[in-house]
């Protein structure tokens, strides 16, 4: 993700997942109230993994407070056991954890503020836990909840270090595309099977028998692997990074061999991948649909309100601040600005023949006892 104060940082330009956050409340709740009410644990001991830093990551962490402090003024037999709450925020070391704490005290007030008197908070105390969550993070069974939201698309490894010799084999396409071989597809798939049965089990290891695990990432609506949401907007990304080619900006074998690190499976794709690892339930499983344009719900007299190229401009920004770091690690920083510029066009003039859109899975899951 951008890190550090600029206006183009993940921070600033993070409503897309802001979006997902408040249309996964619902569920959040249900597995917060079912955590409280099945395990009764007197420190329930919560995860996010992937919080990144901004108003999301502690979106989901007020989130959780005010379920348990409402669950507890309305339920007798929660009420009769206090419970405390230990909230972990996991992300890779490269995360600006510090601008996170910096915001605790802020944070810590503001919550306390919005809550009418007579609703007591939880005792609540927050950690930054640095690391990958394809390794073990916490000691067997201590963990009540995780949550991870639009991180799981991520692969662990980069396509071109698992394979170099097939990765090469996808041309000037950065995802899978219509003109992908089948090896190439290959090779996205066994990474993500790979990945999610290890994510699975190394959570059952930590999780206490029946605790529960909230997952929200990028999917595909569509069966076609090399017809789905992010293949349409990766395939305008490699359109523009082709276009540098000629001035020199991007070289061919650097474009050769860059291949996003992503992979945006289908519903049966996830749920064969659960019932295989036989080490969760599914409590509840859908997707829904988000407009590229993190925007486009907004009134039309509000300044942001997409037009077609207004909203180029916004899905770039948006990409731009999540992508940027890997870019500029592959291909320098000095093409970043062009290559946006150019996006930003190329996607205008997508979304002015079609509403594009993301496809989003929710997964509930519940830890099988044993
Ligand atoms: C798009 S951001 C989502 C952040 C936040 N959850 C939200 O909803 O706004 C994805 C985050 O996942 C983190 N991430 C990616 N791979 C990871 C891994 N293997 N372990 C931990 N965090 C990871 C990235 O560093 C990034 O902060």
């Amino acid at each position: 993700m951008a890190v550090g104060q600029s206006e183009a940082n993940y921070a600033n330009n993070s409503r897309l997942q802001q979006k997902a956050l408040l249309k996964t409340k619902p569920v959040l709740d249900k597995a917060v109230r079912q955590v409280c009410s099945t395990l009764l644990p007197g420190a329930m001991v919560v995860a996010d993994l992937g919080c990144s830093v901004g108003a999301n990551t502690l979106l989901f962490v007020s989130g959780v407070i005010s379920t348990v402090a409402d669950g507890r003024h309305g339920n007798e037999r929660i009420r009769r056991y206090p419970m405390e709450l230990q909230f972990f925020l996991n992300d890779l070391p490269g995360n600006d954890f510090n601008q996170v704490f910096q915001s605790l005290q802020h944070f810590t007030k503001s919550i306390e503020a919005s809550h009418p008197k007579g609703v007591t908070l939880p005792p609540f105390y927050i950690s930054g836990l640095p690391g990958s969550y394809y390794t073990r993070l916490f000691p067997c069974q201590s963990v009540h909840l995780f949550h991870s939201s639009y991180c799981l698309q991520w692969r662990s490894q980069l396509i071109k270090d698992i394979d170099e010799k097939t990765a090469y084999l996808n041309g000037c396409n950065i995802y899978i595309a219509k003109s992908t071989p089948p090896s190439v597809v290959k090779l996205y798939q066994d990474q993500f099977q790979k990945d999610m049965s290890l994510f699975l089990k190394l959570r059952h290891q930590e999780l206490v028998p029946g605790g529960n695990m909230l997952l929200t990432f990028l999917g595909r609506k569509n069966p076609d692997v090399r017809d789905g949401d992010l293949s349409h907007l990766f395939a305008l990304l490699a359109q523009a990074l082709k276009s540098l080619l000629t001035e020199g900006l991007v070289e061919k074998g650097k474009l050769e061999s860059f291949n996003l690190p992503l992979y945006g499976p289908s519903m049966d794709e996830v749920k064969a991948a659960v019932e295989q690892s036989e080490l969760f339930g599914i409590e509840h499983m859908e997707l829904f649909e988000s407009s590229w344009d993190p925007y486009d719900d907004l009134q039309e007299h509000d300044s942001t309100h997409s037009s077609p190229a207004r909203g180029g401009m916004n899905v770039a920004r948006c990409i731009r601040a999540v992508y940027e770091p890997l870019l500029a690690g592959h291909f320098g920083e000095h093409m970043l600005d062009e290559l946006f510029r150019r996006y930003a066009q190329l996607v205008g003039r997508h979304l002015a023949r079609e509403k594009a859109k993301f496809s989003v899975i929710v997964l509930s899951l519940n830890r099988i006892r044993g």
